[in-house]
């Protein structure tokens, strides 16, 4: 099972598997009939054998059903996102973030599924001084979202050590992009810029540094996560490659041969100023590591972007 199918990262994990022979049950409460993004990112996947997809919200819906015969869930569903998450949002956060993912443990552990596999964030490390972030480093998450995403990390790694509960497996994700990447990410935004020639607002003055992850390496990351031994911990997924936001403009630029014009706007809160992956954990355990670095990664991603919606093409 992929939990949170209709979005970025569970609709390329979900397509990869399929594509790989494997047979995959998608959850999702946002409906591809109704939801265009939804719609959008499941448009390679529905009418696939080997795909069942069902929109259901896995704070109410019964998941047991769901889970019979499945050698694994790959849960992805969660309200992602720093910024949004300070103010009165927080309870989505809380419920889809922490308690959703109880739902799912506990329904996993009466069902007998043997491994789960949990969407983590680098954002449980908080401010870092702009050194590799291992898994052992003490977590300062510093933002709302970050605190659910420990949370529901720690929650599962709770289960895993209970007899009788699935194997857990925690992947740290570090900021994904990719083709199909969520509209409020800084990726997606900039070559929306560079393609349409509207301005690109940025937070901050742009030094912000980011280790980057490709969708397929992410994607990658979390198959050989379901086949690798679990009694490690959270795991990094990010390659300990940094860029900064001016970096990737820079590029952006480059790709289509104009400037994208810049809004400047405060730093918001709970972002930090840098995250980088210390790799050797994912290396170790599951034999990783990242292939598509930033450049031909940002052409695939603008590729993608201009033959999405027609207007980007022309102003391309
Ligand atoms: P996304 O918003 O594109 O996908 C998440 C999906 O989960 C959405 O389709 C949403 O409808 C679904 N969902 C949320 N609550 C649900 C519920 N209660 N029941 C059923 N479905 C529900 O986000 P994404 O960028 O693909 O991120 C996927 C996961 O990875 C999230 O858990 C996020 O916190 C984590 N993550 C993402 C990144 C990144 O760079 N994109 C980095 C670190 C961690
Ligand atoms: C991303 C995802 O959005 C989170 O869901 C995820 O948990 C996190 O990665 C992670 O690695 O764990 P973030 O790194 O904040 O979070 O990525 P973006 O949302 O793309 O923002 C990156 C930077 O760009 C931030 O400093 C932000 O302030 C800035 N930004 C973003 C802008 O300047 N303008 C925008 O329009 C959007």
């Amino acid at each position: 099972m992929v939990t949170g199918s209709a979005g970025f990262i569970g609709s390329h994990l979900a397509h990869a598997l399929v594509q790989g022979g494997t047979t995959v049950v998608g959850v999702d409460r946002r409906d591809p009939a109704t939801d265009p993004t939804a719609a959008t990112n499941l448009a390679p996947l529905l009418g696939l054998p080997g795909y069942v997809h069902v929109t259901a919200d896995l704070l109410s819906c019964a998941i047991d059903p769901l889970l019979i015969d499945a050698d694994a869930i790959f849960h992805l569903a969660g309200i992602p996102g720093v910024r949004p998450s300070w103010g009165p949002q927080f309870g989505d956060y809380l419920a889809s973030n922490v308690l959703a993912a109880h739902r799912v443990l506990e329904a996993c552990t009466r069902i007998g599924v043997p491994r789960v596999i949990v969407a983590s964030s680098s954002s449980v490390y908080g401010p870092t001084g702009g050194g590799a972030s291992i898994e052992t480093d003490r977590p300062q998450p510093a933002s709302p979202y970050a605190v659910t995403k420990l949370a529901e990390e720690q929650l599962c790694l709770a289960y895993a050590a209970r007899p009788g509960s699935p194997s857990v497996v925690a992947l740290r994700y570090f900021t994904v992009y990719g083709p199909r990447q969520r509209s409020d990410m800084f990726t997606h935004r900039a070559l929306q810029a560079a393609l349409t020639g509207q301005p690109l607002r940025l937070y901050g003055d742009g030094h912000q540094r980011r280790d980057f992850t490709f969708i397929d390496d992410a994607v990658a990351a979390t198959i050989a996560a379901a086949a690798a031994p679990a009694a490690h911990g959270p795991i990094n997924v990010g390659g300990g490659a940094t860029a900064s936001l001016l970096e990737v403009i820079n590029i952006a630029n480059s790709l289509v041969g104009r400037d994208i014009q810049l809004d400047h706007d405060h730093a918001r809160s709970g972002d930090v100023l840098t995250t980088r992956a210390d790799p050797g954990r994912a290396r170790e355990v599951l034999g990783w590591q990242p292939r598509v670095d930033l450049h031909n990664g940002l052409r695939a991603h603008m590729q993608a972007l201009a033959s999405q919606v027609p207007t980007y093409g022309r102003a391309a």
